[in-house]
């Protein structure tokens, strides 16, 4: 190749831009992703039932941006092939992608499984192997069904049940051939994010009772569904599952706040991790004293903060094949001063530490208010992994940037390599086994309360035109040809017309 070549004779010459080597290791992966509600639209297509995405952007059209909703959103129900044909000019390893349960399951009950919903999932599944990429698969990325809500949704226990009669359902049609498997994307978004805020389906704020009790039944429901595939399924099938978790990174502001930033990390990360993936199980200590005190403070007889029991805890400890990360962004923290204003976020438990959370001054900001680029945080937190819960596989399953859209996404350019240069170093360096890596997304799509303002695409989609036609950005160049070298050390395209060093895979 005309690039390997580029790259030696630099060596020869000794010009350092070209000479550091960025290869990635035999073997590595690499993926993009979506999720069923932001792309798939159909939303009453045949017997699909509805869900809590449906009910709450019809309800509460003034939360969501331009009041969009995901009605029809990419039309990936209709345009799965265009789908299976992007990523093939990528050149993906493998596409994630999230199962609708109401498009399966109309009611959200296994007594009624849906022939269009499973036709459809058939096929995508089918057309991506049949182009030699690997389906990665997660059960519920954020839209349950309305008649589960109706019964309380997360906040009821016998979701756990629900749940897992679902994943046994997913896994009998399409386990023969799907081996990665996400049970559940993101609880803390689903829980806390839901829970502390209102303003993403199902719109209920109950920042003290709903986002917790949410939060054990939706780790009680990953783990039954772990357990089922290990006695059902995985003699069979050998496949892997795991969760995947969405983890920001906390730097201390300054030294005195190191202890601080450890309640954070534990907070953001270990509310979901420790009970999974720490050797001792349950609830981070430091997390579960603070919430009793706390609580106590507020006058309650009990934490807010839901225990385990031992069986429970037994339950969920080790339900995991791997540590499955979605990382965007990263936060300096530090202790309030007297008077001053603290930090709640969306994540509960910051109103109680008494912090201040903020930027690093030269962080560049995205087009998503809560996300600011800081490389380094995406392998600091592989680091606190690794250190925290053991020298287990690793896949990043979402990262990529937000803008307001433009096909010369020189910006996106400019992330990915950054942050993808930090991983390299976190394999090389730091002894992270990295295997797969998944950018965030295929192409523009619903962006939860940001409707379509707001683009992650490698792929520009028109939502104006009712095909929803797919234009390669500058960036699905630079992926592809990332993909194709299997390294970072590619030209980049200086704009979306410019096909450098992918003219022959796009
Ligand atoms: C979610 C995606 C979302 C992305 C960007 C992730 O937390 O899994 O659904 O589009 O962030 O906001």
């Amino acid at each position: 190749m005309f690039l390997q070549r580029v790259v030696v004779f630099c060596a020869l010459l000794g010009v350092s831009w070209c000479t550091e080597d960025w290869t990635f290791p035999e073997g590595f992966k690499f993926g993009a992703a979506s999720a069923s509600y932001q792309v798939e639209g159909g939303w009453n297509a045949k017997d699909k039932g509805e869900n809590i995405w449906d009910r709450f952007s019809h309800a509460h059209p003034e939360i969501i941006k331009n009041s969009d909703n995901g009605d029809v959103a990419c039309d990936s129900y209709n345009q799965w092939e265009r789908d299976i044909e992007m990523a093939k000019e990528l050149g993906l390893d493998f596409y994630r992608f999230s199962l609708s349960w109401s498009r399966l399951l109309p009611t959200g009950l296994d007594n009624y499984v849906s022939e269009d919903g499973t036709a459809y999932y058939n096929n995508l599944i089918n057309g991506l192997l049949a182009a030699g990429i690997q389906p990665m698969v997660t059960l519920y990325h954020w839209d349950l069904p309305l008649p589960l809500q109706e019964l309380g949704g997360w906040t009821n226990p016998l979701i756990a049940d629900w749940f897992t009669d679902y994943a046994r359902v997913a896994y009998s049609l399409f386990g023969d051939r799907v081996k990665i498997w996400l049970t559940i994307n993101e609880p803390i978004v689903i829980c806390d994010v839901a829970y502390n805020t209102g303003v993403l389906a199902p719109g209920i704020r109950s920042p003290e009772h709903g986002a917790n009790i949410c939060t054990k039944n939706v780790l009680l429901s990953h783990a039954k569904a772990y357990r089922l595939y290990d006695t059902e399924f995985r003699s069979r099938y050998h496949g892997e599952v795991s969760l995947a978790n969405q983890l920001v990174w906390f730097e201390p502001a300054t030294a005195d706040d190191k202890e601080l930033a450890e309640i954070a990390i534990e907070n953001v990360t270990g509310r979901y991790s420790h009970p999974i993936f720490s050797k001792e199980g349950g609830w981070p200590p430091v997390i579960e004293k603070m919430m009793a005190e706390r609580s106590k403070e507020k006058g309650y007889s009990k934490s807010v903060l839901p225990p385990f029991t031992q069986e429970e805890k037994e339950l969920i400890r080790g339900t995991y094949d791997f540590y499955a990360m979605n990382h965007y962004t990263s936060r300096l923290i530090r202790k309030a001063k007297e008077g001053e204003h603290t930090a709640t976020w969306y994540f509960g438990g910051f109103r109680d530490m008494n912090a201040v959370l903020s930027p690093g001054s030269d962080w560049k900001p995205t087009a998503s208010t809560w996300f600011y680029q800081y490389p380094p945080g995406i392998r600091g937190q592989l680091v606190w992994l690794k250190e925290h819960y053991g020298d287990m596989k690793f896949m990043i399953t979402e990262n990529g940037l937000a803008t307001f859209g433009g096909l010369n996404d020189q910006d996106r350019i400019d992330y990915y390599e950054s942050y993808l240069k930090q991983l390299l170093l976190a394999i090389r360096e730091d002894g992270v086994k990295l295997t797969h890596y998944t950018a965030w997304t295929l192409m523009d799509n619903f962006e939860w309360t940001d409707g379509y303002s707001v683009k992650y695409g490698l792929y520009e989609v028109d939502f104006e035109d009712p095909k929803r036609p797919r234009v390669p950005r500058a960036s699905a160049h630079y992926y592809a040809s990332i993909i194709k070298n299997h390294s970072l050390n590619v030209v980049k395209p200086k704009n979306e017309n410019d096909r450098l060093t992918a003219r022959e895979e796009l």
